[in-house]
């Protein structure tokens, strides 16, 4: 594994916007490359919104692709695997972009940018650069219930020393709803990446049917990849991506980033990886603010969503 050597103070990023959507400053003094990215036809895009259950489908796609292999999978981090597009850690360090040109074809890539079709139909790179990776041949999306995924970017923000600062629970919950938190409004997100699968192929996933059915989701993403694989194999995979294992995974539970980036004993990474778990946070009186909000911004679409098992 690449060793992770900090020549550099670890301080919290700063925000800023692209299109309006809340990008850390290093990204968006980045935009520019970002932007000007070349899909390749044979891309595979893992889009998600931030702590949606990005590593887990990184890992199960990574262990179809290998066959089921572990130890292949055991190659690099899930970091060094799949390279996260637009991810810009710090200068001295190499950014998304530059993983993923250094990186072979096929080439699996990550990233949390919405589908945001009027910005990018406006750009006059639409047909090009930035749009071509939102518009791959192939992407996987996955969305998780709101609540869940608030709580867990809440303790991903007071672990990862990197992260904006969160404020107590009740700040974070409140700029989470104003959709001002860093990659803006989950509704925005899901939303958007769920009408663009009418228009390109994506298969479109729920972390809490992975988490009910791993077996049939991930017999999903192979038909999607078009890979067909013995029983075993799928039985390996659906071990090896469970969450107790990805765990104590080293490869796969960002213990390879240092401890002052990610400071697990504040919160681990692989932290509890349940669906319901919004309940042991949210008082009856955010709960019912949420669900007021939730049933405004969701009026209309065909997306839904399980908030508990
Ligand atoms: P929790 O904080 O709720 O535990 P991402 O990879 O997009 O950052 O998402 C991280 C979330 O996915 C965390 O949620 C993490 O525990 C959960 N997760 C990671 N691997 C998982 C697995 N194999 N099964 C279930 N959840 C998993």
């Amino acid at each position: 594994m690449e060793e992770l050597k900090l020549d550099w103070d670890v301080k919290r990023f700063e925000v800023g916007e692209v299109e309006g959507i809340p990008l850390t400053k290093e990204i968006c003094e980045k935009w520019h490359k970002i932007w000007a990215f070349q899909a390749k036809p044979d891309d595979l895009l893992i889009a998600t919104y931030a702590k949606a259950g990005t590593t887990w489908t990184q890992e199960i796609v990574d262990m179809i692709q290998c066959d089921g292999d572990i130890e292949k999978c055991q190659r690099a981090s899930t970091y060094d695997r799949q390279p996260f597009i637009e991810w810009v850690l710090h200068k001295n360090w190499p950014t998304g972009l530059d993983k993923a040109e250094a990186m072979p074809s096929p080439r699996t890539l990550k990233t949390h940018l919405p589908y945001y079709e009027s910005a990018l139909a406006l750009s006059p790179l639409a047909n090009n650069g930035l749009f071509s990776l939102l518009c791959p041949p192939q992407v996987i999306y996955v969305a998780r219930n709101a609540k869940d995924n608030l709580v867990s970017f809440y303790h991903f923000h007071r672990m990862n020393q990197m992260m904006p600062e969160p404020g107590t629970w009740e700040e974070f919950f409140q700029k989470y709803m104003d959709g001002k938190v860093l990659w803006g409004s989950w509704y925005d997100h899901v939303k958007g990446w769920w009408e663009a699968k009418n228009k390109y192929r994506i298969l479109y996933l729920f972390y809490e049917d992975i988490k009910e059915n791993p077996r049939c989701e991930i017999q999903k993403i192979l038909n999607f990849l078009e890979k067909d694989l013995e029983k075993e194999v799928l039985d390996k995979i659906i071990h090896y991506t469970q969450f107790e294992v990805m765990k104590n995974n080293p490869m796969a539970n960002y213990t390879f980033l240092p401890p002052e980036i990610l400071d697990h004993s504040i919160s681990p990474f692989m932290r509890k990886g349940t669906v319901g778990d919004w309940k042991n946070h949210f008082t009856v009186a955010q709960n019912e603010k949420f669900d007021a909000e939730y049933k405004k911004n969701m009026a209309g679409t065909s997306l839904t969503f399980r908030m508990e098992l």
